[in-house]
């Protein structure tokens, strides 16, 4: 069958992913890839799940198989309502939406909240995953500026000014890709804008619990409840497959997200949610949670020595306080994918920095590299081979 003329307007703006051909190559067998984004394998605690699957079926029998509410498993909903009091995130647990992933979150908001060439206010850069969920939805992205302490409050407040957005999106903790941190005085800046400018704000928050040292920081949702959706999962700190998102929106985002994903999938999976509601329930996150860091600190010191190293004197780059990532920027005028096509060549692979500007060919200079997947010495002699592709590019003159 022909198929391509059946294929609705909105597939020629989805695309192919380039990322997920690099993604792919990345994988060949002898590759170092710091490419990939995903948590290590160790980090699963395998034998706490063992124990939960029991007990979740101890507790909850037959209502953990069975179809379940749209907003998501009570016990869960409660658990999560108890987890987000320390950050200053007060619910009953009534207002918590249960998505699968929070990736699940981005596509229902994109959905509700997004129609043809209206305003999207994004940092640049941004996480992928979020202009992978939102463009379909055919957006008009304001880049707003940041730096090493994140967005710029002024720059959003010039944005908002110029002409209104239907949301801001972005990732306050470890954000994904540069690993940045937005400050406490920006938080309090931003919160003040978006209520003056009676503006929604989606507050993106996978790698807040992934912080090595230095102390929280408040979530805006926390400062600013009524303007911010609170976006979150456990996949970082318990297992990604098994697809537990959440969010707490202000009514009636709320209510259209529960909409949306009825006609997506009715609800998360019941078990999986069964699953994380013990997990948070028991205390096993609080106690996890130091062995996950105690895998990720080292191998982050590890990459940032042979960086130092190795890449020449001219880049500079992100020292993260958590999360999965460095940000790093060569020279300008430097093309990474061309770059990175050569690195791929000896064995070592990160992701151009490219993809994750809203704007295309913007950041062409930059890369992205992920130091969870790999251990120390891994790590060590893929920097070692990606300093020595970076020198050879700028020793022929040709950046
Ligand atoms: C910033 C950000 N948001 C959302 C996600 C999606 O996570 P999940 O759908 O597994 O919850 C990721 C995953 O890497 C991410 O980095």
């Amino acid at each position: 069958m022909h198929a391509e003329p059946m294929l609705a307007r909105r597939t020629q703006i989805m695309g192919a992913s380039a990322i997920r051909e690099i993604l792919k190559v990345a994988s060949r067998p002898g590759m170092i890839s710091l490419a990939g984004g995903i948590p290590a394998a160790e980090s699963f605690p395998m034998g706490i799940i063992r124990e939960i699957t029991a007990t979740a079926l101890a507790t909850y029998g037959a209502d953990a198989l069975q179809y379940g509410l749209t907003e998501g498993f009570p016990p869960l909903r409660n658990a999560l309502a108890e987890y987000l009091k320390p950050k200053g995130i007060i619910t009953d647990g009534q207002d918590l939406l249960i998505t699968s992933g929070s990736q699940g979150v981005l596509d229902g908001l994109g959905k509700i909240l997004i129609d043809p060439a209206s305003r999207v206010a994004v940092e640049t850069p941004t996480y992928l995953g979020a202009l992978q969920a939102f463009t379909p939805y055919e957006p008009r992205y304001v880049q707003i500026e940041t730096d090493d302490h994140g967005m710029l409050p002024d720059a959003l407040e010039a944005a908002l000014a110029r002409d209104p957005v239907r949301f801001v999106y972005l990732v306050p903790n470890f954000q994904n890709p540069t690993g940045r941190t937005l400050s406490h005085a920006r938080r309090v800046a931003i919160a003040a804008i978006i209520q003056r400018y009676d503006t929604l704000l989606v507050e993106d928050d996978p790698y807040g619990d992934l912080r090595y040292r230095g102390t929280p920081q408040s979530p805006l949702k926390a400062l600013a409840p009524d303007h911010v959706v609170y976006v979150s999962t456990l996949s970082k700190v318990f297992a990604p497959g098994l697809r537990i998102g959440f969010c707490l929106a202000p009514e009636p985002i709320r209510r259209w997200l529960v909409l949306a994903k009825q006609g997506v999938d009715l609800h998360t999976s019941t078990f999986n949610q069964a699953l994380a509601a013990e997990y948070l329930r028991a205390g096993h996150l609080r106690r996890h949670l130091p062995r996950i860091i105690g895998l990720y600190r080292p191998r982050q010191r590890a990459l940032l020595d042979a960086m130092e190293r190795f890449f020449p004197p001219a880049f500079t780059w992100t020292r993260p306080d958590g999360g999965m990532f460095v940000w790093a920027q060569g020279l300008r005028g430097m093309d990474m994918q061309a770059v990175n096509r050569r690195a791929i060549e000896r064995g070592a692979a990160f992701v151009p920095g490219t993809f994750f500007f809203a704007r295309p060919g913007d950041g062409r200079e930059t890369l992205r590299l992920n130091y969870t997947m790999a251990d120390e010495q891994t790590l060590f002699r893929a920097i070692e081979v990606l300093g020595r592709v970076f020198e050879e590019v700028l020793a022929q003159g040709h950046p």
